[in-house]
């Protein structure tokens, strides 16, 4: 299957179960209390590109940890694994995988690149990027869901590098993260590696600067999902009418993403045919952001069916990346 973005055609990720549709979600989730709607939703085109600005503001530390712990290791994972295709999920910009396009570049590897992510605009923009940086490379992206299975995951036959990187696996709830790697583990063989990167717990200070930074571009992610349900569902929200409230919840050694209602209002979903009402002070939980110690990890991992060959760890342990492979 594809499908045609700016006259590009990209290839599609068959699911290998049903996936509820945006109306399917909304039903679920913003009808009835708590509300809540799934992450994804965030990453529409300007979307995509928040989240990549949301990296480079001073206060949201991952990105910059994450960053520096793969220059570091990535000659090491690359010599190591020698993979003929490196898989990544949620690639978004790519910005830090280019690491490992280096640590290919310096081996003279040249393995195939199979970025997928829900947002088709980014995945051009990626590939069209990363096709000048690396003449050697070639980068077939695919448009889906990576929640509807991953059955139909490419792979190669030989050795696959499957990259899950950003601390996305912390916006799974532990249900979902168990059951997302397990799938993921079924999909791979021993000659295959997982490289999957996390966030760590740290004081709260830094946490709750992370998701309130101040040039306001976090509240703009968040917000944006109401703008995508305006013109997807013909909603009517105003955005002046809800405000991004984020916090680190310590029980659940999470960021919890919200979305407050500032009045009572009534907003429209033209195309469900449906009104929700608000009182003031009703919020959405737009997103988690779970945050691991180090045995967390290790343990998520080998409860899905991998063996944690490496656990590299950032400066003060801002941020881990852990090797797996399939046992
Ligand atoms: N890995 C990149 C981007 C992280 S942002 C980094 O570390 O910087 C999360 C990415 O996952 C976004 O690009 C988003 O579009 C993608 N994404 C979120 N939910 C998804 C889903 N259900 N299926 C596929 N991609 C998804
Ligand atoms: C993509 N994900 C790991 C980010 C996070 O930190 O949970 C999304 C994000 N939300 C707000 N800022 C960044």
């Amino acid at each position: 299957m594809t499908t045609v973005t700016n006259n590009i055609r990209l290839a599609e990720m068959v699911p290998t179960r049903a996936i509820l549709s945006l109306s399917e979600d909304v039903a679920n989730g913003l009808m009835q209390a708590p509300r809540s709607l799934p992450a994804k939703y965030f990453y529409d085109e300007k979307g995509s590109w928040l989240f990549d600005q949301i990296c480079d503001s001073p206060e949201y530390y991952p990105t910059r940890a994450e960053n520096m712990l793969l220059a570091k290791v990535a000659g090491d994972i690359i010599n190591e694994q020698q993979p003929h295709c490196i898989v990544e999920l949620g690639s978004g910009t790519a910005r830090k995988t280019r690491h490992l396009f280096d640590a290919c570049s310096k081996a003279g590897f040249s393995p195939t690149y199979i970025p997928i992510d829900v947002c088709d605009e980014i995945l051009i923009a990626c590939k069209n990027a990363l096709e000048k940086e690396y003449e050697w490379l070639e980068v077939k992206p695919i448009v889906g869901d990576y929640t509807g299975g991953l059955g139909n995951l490419p792979r190669h036959s030989q050795c696959n590098l499957v990259v899950f990187l950003g601390g996305t696996i912390g916006n799974f709830s532990e249900h979902e993260a168990r059951k997302f790697l397990a799938e993921l583990r079924a999909t791979m063989t021993e000659k295959d590696t997982l490289l999957i990167g996390a966030d760590r717990i740290k004081p709260p200070e830094v946490l709750h600067a992370a998701y309130n930074d101040d040039a306001g571009v976090t509240a703009a992610f968040n917000l944006n999902v109401l703008e995508v349900l305006n013109r997807e569902l013909e909603a009517t929200f105003d955005l002046n009418g809800f405000e991004h409230y984020a916090y680190f919840n310590p029980i659940q050694s999470r960021i919890e993403m919200h979305l407050v209602s500032m009045r009572n209002q009534s907003i429209s979903l033209g195309s469900l045919q449906k009104e929700i009402a608000f009182i003031e002070g009703d919020h959405i939980l737009t997103e988690i952001s779970r945050k691991f110690t180090r045995m967390e990890l290790e343990n998520l991992l080998v409860e899905a069916g991998f063996e944690v060959t490496k656990h590299y760890e950032s400066e003060g342990d801002k941020f881990s990346l852990l090797l797996g492979r399939p046992v």
